[in-house]
């Protein structure tokens, strides 16, 4: 059984990962409608992802006596100057999340409530990983700089990068 306090930030951390899809979403849209095909896609599969992420924690929260509260979201702003910054603006969102999650487990020791610290477990990998593959995404943009070819390729690989190869790209981090 959760207590009100940890059922309440489950709540919020429920509306952060509905937000994140919907950033990713808008990102996507984004990037479509100026025929950055790849990094369109890639966005949708990672709008497609925190909705997971959403999923994975409703489910929790209603398995445990709670009950999962679905709220309003946001309209994400999407005025990027470039594709870049689109990039600087996920890092920057992942970063607050991971803090966001951080804070949770936090509340969970508190609380003592170590059944909900270990399902947050799950949630404390996948932001180091989306973090390092943030990371990874950035750096390669700072490699093309101004380069048209290079935004081709980036647009035309970005696809395949997916958590593991982002991975051995920095090296195993
Ligand atoms: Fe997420
Ligand atoms: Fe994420």
């Amino acid at each position: 059984m959760l207590s009100k306090t940890i059922e309440n930030a489950l709540n919020d951390q429920i509306r952060i990962e509905a937000e994140s899809s919907q950033i990713y979403l808008a990102m996507a849209c984004w990037a479509e409608v100026k025929g950055l095909e790849g990094i369109a896609n890639f966005m949708y599969a990672q709008s497609d992802e925190e909705r997971d992420h959403m999923l994975k924690l409703v489910k929790f929260v209603n398995e445990r006596g709670g009950h999962a509260h679905i709220s309003e979201l946001k309209a994400p702003d999407v005025t990027f100057e470039s594709f870049k910054d689109m990039f600087e603006l996920l890092y920057k969102h992942e970063v607050f999340v991971s803090g966001s999650i951080n804070e949770l487990v936090h509340i969970t020791l508190q609380e003592k409530d170590y059944a909900t610290h270990n399902f947050l477990q799950w949630y404390v990998s996948e932001q180091i990983e989306e973090e390092a593959m943030a990371r990874t995404i950035l750096d390669k943009i700072n490699l093309i700089g101004d380069d048209k070819g290079g935004l081709y390729l980036f647009d035309r690989d970005i696809e395949n990068l997916t958590v593991s190869t982002a991975a051995q790209d920095t090296g195993g981090e």
